[in-house]
């Protein structure tokens, strides 16, 4: 019987592991820096926690999730994605009572039942943000800052920081009228969804991906134009603080996220170099999430970093170092393998990467097998060497040799 991952899903080992860990490392020492601590929230969620925030008419909650009962009958969801329960996390643990603000992190694995394609996975990593507490746009322009910083010390570059702002409750209600006329006279030619999106959220109909629905909006009110006094005003000052902070961004007014909990600032990171599936990050302002989870009224923003989409971009951009053993034992008869396995072992106690031959491999199967895992160097054991307590080594890059005393090996590769 023959097994294989589930559609959409991957495995991830060397050498692609060691790009992940890389933008893992990078991720926290960039975040920490600007204050934002780990948190680890659970894969499965109740499902209500993802219909409530996310929305019931996005695709997300209407087609792609994974949702199942359990064995008590409970409805239950993958985690679509990370911010809904880390919001939840943040209500049930009152850590609203924490000085403001509270920034968390965190990583893991995302779940949708969408088409797999280039760039789109049923099984996706994110690592994402989250600021609680501060509604002034000056942490708006942090975050974009510290998401340039990130990708920056990644060497990532010619990345597009699209920003945009979709209004708050106050503007909603004009916006919402204004494509209400808009799509009545172009009603008949939307999809199934978007006619019922119509009634429920006409909004949706701009992230609806349908060709039909995607014609039918070309031309449609832009959001930009309907915001409120205090919604223009931040994001004029998120524009000014993204200059002074020199994040250089475009403003999308087409961009409509598609979950329902933004408010406000919106932005997406995006690359020419992704085809279709071209945004590498994501997020925006969630400013009433909190609240409608049971908590006090607490503005609120963050992201989402695709993982697959940067180490695909890491993969085509730059060279990247694989790590090889330090040092490779060869070793012939058993006293010499024994005395290499201790010293291995002593090595290895001090964080050393070091390989050993194995029993029945001639000394020209373990040099072979040195060289092809690109050791440092090739550390020799037989019975001259266990008589004189003495090795011989050799550096694999330049072939330069010595020989030096059993009880020095620490030293030497110190
Ligand atoms: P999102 O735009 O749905 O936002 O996802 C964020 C990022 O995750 C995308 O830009 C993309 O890089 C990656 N991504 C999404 N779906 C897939 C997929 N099927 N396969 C591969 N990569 C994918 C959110 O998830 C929000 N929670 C972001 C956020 C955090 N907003 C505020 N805080």
């Amino acid at each position: 019987m023959k097994y294989n991952a589930l559609k959409g899903m991957q495995d991830i080992f060397s050498p692609d592991i060691y790009i992940w860990q890389k933008v893992e490392e990078v991720a926290k020492d960039v975040f920490s820096a600007y204050g934002f601590q780990e948190l680890r929230a659970p894969i499965i969620e109740s499902t209500d926690i993802f219909v409530r925030s996310i929305g019931e008419t996005t695709d997300i909650v209407e087609k792609e999730m994974y949702t199942f009962s359990d064995k008590a009958g409970r409805h239950i969801t993958l985690r679509p994605e990370g911010t809904a329960p880390v919001v939840r996390c943040y209500v049930e643990n009152h850590l609203y009572n924490l000085p403001s603000p509270q920034k968390f992190f965190y990583s893991g694995p995302m779940f949708r039942y969408e088409r797999p394609q280039a760039g789109r996975f049923r099984q996706f990593f994110q690592i994402g943000a989250e600021a609680f507490g501060v509604g002034e746009p000056k942490i708006d322009a942090e975050i974009l800052s510290m998401l340039r910083l990130f990708f920056e010390r990644l060497g990532l570059k010619g990345l597009n920081f699209e920003v945009n702002s979709i209004g708050c409750e106050k503007c909603r209600p004009d916006y919402r009228n204004a494509l209400l006329d808009f799509f009545s006279v172009r009603i008949d030619g939307l999809c199934p969804d978007c006619k019922r999106r119509f009634d429920y959220n006409p909004l949706r109909i701009l992230d609806c991906k349908v060709d039909a629905c995607i014609k039918l909006r070309e031309g449609s009110p832009r959001v930009t134009d309907f915001l409120c006094g205090e919604c223009k005003e931040h994001f004029n000052t998120l524009l000014s603080l993204l200059k002074l902070l020199n994040v250089p961004y475009v403003v999308n007014p087409d961009m409509v996220r598609g979950l329902d909990y933004y408010t406000r600032t919106t932005f997406e990171v995006t690359s020419k170099d992704l085809g279709a599936q071209n945004a590498v990050a994501a997020g925006g302002r969630y400013d009433r999430l909190v609240e409608d989870f049971g908590g006090p009224p607490t503005p609120a923003i963050g992201f989402a970093i695709g993982m697959e989409r940067i180490t695909t971009l890491l993969k085509s951009s730059s060279n990247h170092k694989i790590p090889v053993p330090k040092v490779f034992i060869a070793t012939i008869g058993t006293p010499a393998e024994e005395e290499g396995l201790v010293i291995a072992d002593r090595l290895r106690d001090k964080g050393i990467w070091v390989e050993v031959g194995y029993a029945g491999n001639s000394l020209k199967s373990q040099l072979r097998r040195a060289d092809r895992l690109s050791s440092a160097y090739v550390l020799i054991i037989g019975d001259d060497e266990i008589n004189s307590e003495k090795l011989k080594w050799k550096k694999l890059s330049d072939g330069s040799q010595g020989e030096i005393a059993f009880t020095e090996v620490y030293d030497f590769f110190k």
